[in-house]
């Protein structure tokens, strides 16, 4: 197949600024450029960009003031089977479209061009798995050829471009290979994270209908083993859609699954007789994945993820924001099924040409403390991303680091950036002191699939930015903070966070099966804009600081939940009638759920049983990871004239923080026997 690199031409000693350099390229499609030599273009380029040293400010102007020309600089880093014909299509905002006509394929630039250009023998992927005391290492010549395959046995069971491919599997290599054998083919991955139950998984099945799923015998947990299979077999027991094909694969040393005939087909086996297959050139817009995420409701909301702007901004992504070379080794612990995984345990290393480390075990407990250090010791690690939750795990239980202390120094680690939940004080003084080296806060979505707040280390932001801030907005991201009547705030005022139209590259395209809900969801309240749903303040330097959401999302150990969902799942008791769940402070996960249930009429049971019941209802219908164990019984919940529960006020009392009555509550007579309830249970908990 022909795939090309898009040709630049720079005039290194007048670059003056960014913006203006970036003016000065001239982009031409010349198929079959030798690999060799235009990669030593690329060099030359890189090494003109860093002659010139643009300042964060300068290159953050071009990315607001010239799209087109910016985003198509970046692009030049990865290679096209077809150049696109137009760089930006906002013809149909928010529907906006990047590199419009061009064709490339995401997996060919994450392995191919790499082995092309001579670096096969570089560590790809390490695989430190604590709970199976294994270590595995493959070079990116090893991933290519078992991706490779492993794309022929999607292919040889009907998979092809467009198709979709449910991936069910614990943090194994295979999980990678899949995601990336998925993309070969042009098919659309959907991963679905290990502590979800089988109704969910069920559910999500369901509603991305995918031709083949693939799962694993099988995940380690530190104090149990996880049933992958029997919970895909329960899933799709209880729905009416059913994938052509189910790949299993049956982990080493563990005890193996049992195959459906004629639906199950083992994953070994199938790779026994494969050979490698090329890639498939996809559409620049057509999706790379879908995943799904937290609504207010329990029904189902996966992310469209469209291919090249999502390839050409992880790539930039890692210099510019994350200040990573090739060949460095990079690590982000957390897991492939959620959105951090996608873009840095995946894809943006990989496309960087770094090593990956894909790390199977937990901060704590695998089998102490000081695990953490170890693997930023043993892979000479320059740089890691965590969910604070990790850290306040590690701190609470090693506060004087003597378990970490065994691995100093660690000579290569860098910098160690933060995600997925606010981080406190506390906590980052304190791991800047643990670990030595800067912790710097990040702020993004799995909709956004990069950080759209962020220390750009690569650009030269310095990395001690003052307390409480997750840095400046992301070059392509135009962050404003609005008031409610949508004029903008002064420095240090509390406003609601949006984006201006167009969202940079690699933004989600639309929501799967659901444009109308994309658009209202996110576009309707403030024309013009991307809603983020989350609120906050810029300082005077530029820095924007996260507080809290607006809608009913919570965030448990860096894991976005719906509200909803888990009231969902509480009523599926026979003992409750209605139900509200909130967020309360914890100080190791940052926010827990706490169930607010009101008991049927005539239920005999006694409060604890209810309570349990609750409590093993959500475990079985959303999952473990919802980490729901508390609940208390009320009389009644407050809700407003419209119908709509008052969460905040739930959520305040239980956190023993003041709060305001709505004066649209139907009846505020509710509050005492609330306050009394929660109080009997140990709320607002002691810190
Ligand atoms: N598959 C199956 N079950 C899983 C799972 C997976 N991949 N991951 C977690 N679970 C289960 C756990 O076993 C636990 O079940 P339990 O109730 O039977 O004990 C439950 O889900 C809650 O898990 P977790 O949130 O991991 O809590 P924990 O108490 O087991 O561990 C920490 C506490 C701090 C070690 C853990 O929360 C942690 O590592 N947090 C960081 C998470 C993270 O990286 N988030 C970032 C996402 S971007």
């Amino acid at each position: 197949m022909a795939f090309c690199r898009i040709a630049t031409s720079w005039k290194h000693s007048m670059c003056t600024s960014a913006s203006e350099a970036i003016l000065r390229v001239q982009t031409i499609c010349s198929h079959r450029i030798p690999y060799a030599c235009s990669y030593r273009r690329r060099n030359i380029h890189q090494s003109s960009a860093q002659e010139c040293h643009p300042t964060y400010e300068q290159v953050f102007a071009s990315a607001i003031d010239s799209p087109q020309d910016f985003w198509a600089k970046a692009a030049e880093d990865l290679v096209w089977h077809k150049k696109w014909d137009n760089v930006l299509d906002n013809s149909r905002e928010p529907f906006t479209k990047w590199f419009v006509g061009g064709e490339m394929n995401t997996c060919y630039n994450a392995l191919d061009r790499h082995v092309e250009n001579g670096d096969g023998n570089h560590v790809a992927i390490i695989h430190d798995s604590p709970v199976t005391n294994t270590l595995k290492k493959y070079t990116y010549a090893e991933l290519l050829n078992e991706v490779s395959k492993f794309a022929s046995v999607l292919q040889s069971h009907g998979v092809k471009k467009g198709d979709c491919v449910l991936i069910y599997l614990p943090m194994i290599p295979q999980a990678l290979v899949s995601m990336l054998a998925t993309i070969r083919i042009g098919a659309i991955h959907s991963l679905v994270f290990g502590g979800f139950a089988a109704n969910e998984l069920g559910v999500r099945i369901k509603h991305a209908e995918p031709k083949v799923v693939i799962s694993a015998n099988c995940g380690v947990e530190p104090n149990r083993i996880v049933d992958y299979k029997p919970m895909l077999d329960n899933a799709l027991a209880n729905i009416d859609f059913k994938p052509d094909k189910c790949i299993i694969y049956n982990r080493p040393g563990l005890p193996p699954s049992p195959l459906v005939p004629g639906r199950d087909v083992c994953y070994d086996e199938e790779m026994a007789g494969a050979s490698p297959i090329d890639c498939v050139p996809v559409p620049a817009t057509d999706p790379s994945y879908i995943l799904y995420t937290s609504g207010t409701t329990g029904l189902p909301k996966a992310v469209v993820r469209p291919s090249a702007g999502h390839a050409v901004v992880l790539k930039w992504s890692m210099w510019n924001i994350y200040g990573l070379k090739p060949k460095e080794v990079w690590w982000a612990a957390s897991d492939l099924g959620w959105i951090v995984g996608h873009s840095y345990i995946a894809y943006a290393p990989l496309l960087n040409c770094n090593t990956t480390v894909l790390f199977e075990g937990k901060p704590v407990g695998t089998p102490d403390p000081g695990t953490f250090f170890r693997v930023l010791k043993e892979h000479d690690v320059s740089a890691m991303f965590v969910a604070p939750t990790a850290l306040r795990a590690i701190r609470r239980e090693d506060p004087k680091v003597e378990y970490g202390r065994k691995y100093f120094p660690l000579s290569k680690f860098q910098n160690m950036f933060v995600a997925g939940e606010h981080c406190d004080r506390e906590t980052m003084d304190w791991t800047k002191t643990a670990f030595g080296v800067p912790v710097l806060d990040n702020w993004w979505q799995t909709e956004t699939g990069w950080a759209i707040t962020a220390t750009n280390v690569g650009l030269g932001n310095r990395t001690n930015p003052p307390q409480g801030v997750t840095g400046k907005p992301v070059p392509g991201w135009n962050v404003k903070v609005l008031r409610p009547d949508n004029s903008e705030t002064d420095p240090m005022e509390l406003g609601q966070i949006v984006v201006k139209l167009p969202l940079p590259p690699g933004s989600f395209s639309t929501l799967w099966k659901n444009d109308v809900k994309f658009e209202e969801t996110y576009f309707k309240r403030i024309q013009g804009y991307y809603n983020t749903m989350d609120s906050g303040y810029r300082c005077e330097e530029g820095y924007i600081s996260v507080l809290t959401r607006t809608d009913d999302v919570i965030n448990v150990a860096g894991h976005r939940l719906s509200t909803g969902a888990l009231e969902e799942a509480i009523l599926e008791s026979d003992d409750v009638v209605e139900a509200a769940v909130v967020g309360v402070p914890d100080t190791l996960k940052g926010q827990i759920p706490l169930g607010l249930c009101v008991v049927k009429h005539g239920v005999k049971k006694s409060e604890a049983e209810v309570i349990q019941n609750v409590v093993d209802k959500v475990r079985q219908f959303i999952g473990p990871v919802a980490s729901f164990k508390q609940a208390v019984i009320v009389p009644k919940l407050p809700k407003t004239r419209a119908g709509k529960i008052a969460r905040n006020t739930l959520a305040a009392i239980a956190a023993g923080k003041p709060y305001k009555i709505p004066v649209t509550i139907e009846d505020d007579t509710v509050y005492p026997a609330i306050h009394k309830a929660l109080t009997e249970a140990g709320f607002p908990l002691k810190r």
